[in-house]
């Protein structure tokens, strides 16, 4: 038999056996495949009821309410739209500008960011709360006599925020009053007014070089 032949016929032989064993593996994995499939699946746990929307009781401005709630409505909306609080503004709806800011249980919160039903059982305060018996509270009189706010859109976000932070502490410095306001935006652009009403408010002395530029008069 010739070299050619032979090598030819070698060929033949190993390109039989290795065709053969792969098969065998392919078989065999495809047989191991079918047998992990076979295997049953527990059936899917059965689909959870979104929750539609529930009663809450929270109180506002001091006044315990209850109401019916849908699960989608925003603190914002519920204030306004199902309880007529509508001091509370709303500028950009998604938690940046603080037009919408309320105190929840002690903090000034964006209430266009909250929840109405994890509002359940909290205590709310609304602008609508803050002056008593037809009379301004000294933050707001400050913020109207020195002329804090022009379009005043953005003023009850930048008062509850004000006065969440002056329940904690009643004479902050600028810097403090900066920091906390640094959520709100005035599109008017009145922050050094509306800073200089609230250390005015606190009993405090905005910084001489502002006064006598006549920024407050
Ligand atoms: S309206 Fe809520 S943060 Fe702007
Ligand atoms: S006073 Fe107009 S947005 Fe602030």
């Amino acid at each position: 038999m010739s070299e050619e032949k032979k090598e030819v016929k070698g060929v033949s032989r190993r390109t039989f056996i290795s065709g053969t064993v792969a098969g065998l593996v392919v078989g065999a994995a495809a047989a191991y495949g079918a047998t992990q499939l076979a295997v049953p699946k527990p059936p899917p746990a059965p689909a959870k009821e979104p929750i539609k929307g529930k009663y809450i009781s929270l109180t506002v401005n001091g006044k315990p309410t209850t109401l019916w709630v849908d699960a989608r409505w925003t603190l914002a909306n519920t204030l306004r739209n199902q309880l007529g609080l509508r001091g509370t503004t709303k500028g950009c709806d998604y938690g940046e500008c603080g037009c919408c800011n309320v105190i929840v249980d002690g903090r000034a919160v964006p209430s266009c960011m909250v929840l109405a039903i994890d509002a359940d059982g909290k205590t709310v305060e609304t602008i609508e709360g803050l002056a008593k018996g037809g009379k301004l509270s000294p933050l707001q009189e400050a913020m109207v006599k020195h002329r804090a706010f022009q379009c005043g859109f953005c003023a009850p976000g930048f008062i509850m925020t004000a006065k969440a932070l002056l329940d904690k502490k009643p004479r902050p410095t600028e810097d403090e009053i900066r920091e906390a306001l640094s959520g709100n935006i005035c599109r008017c652009t009145g922050y050094h007014r509306i800073v200089e009403s609230i250390l005015i408010a606190t009993g405090q002395k905005p910084p001489l070089e502002r006064i006598s530029s006549g920024a407050i008069p």
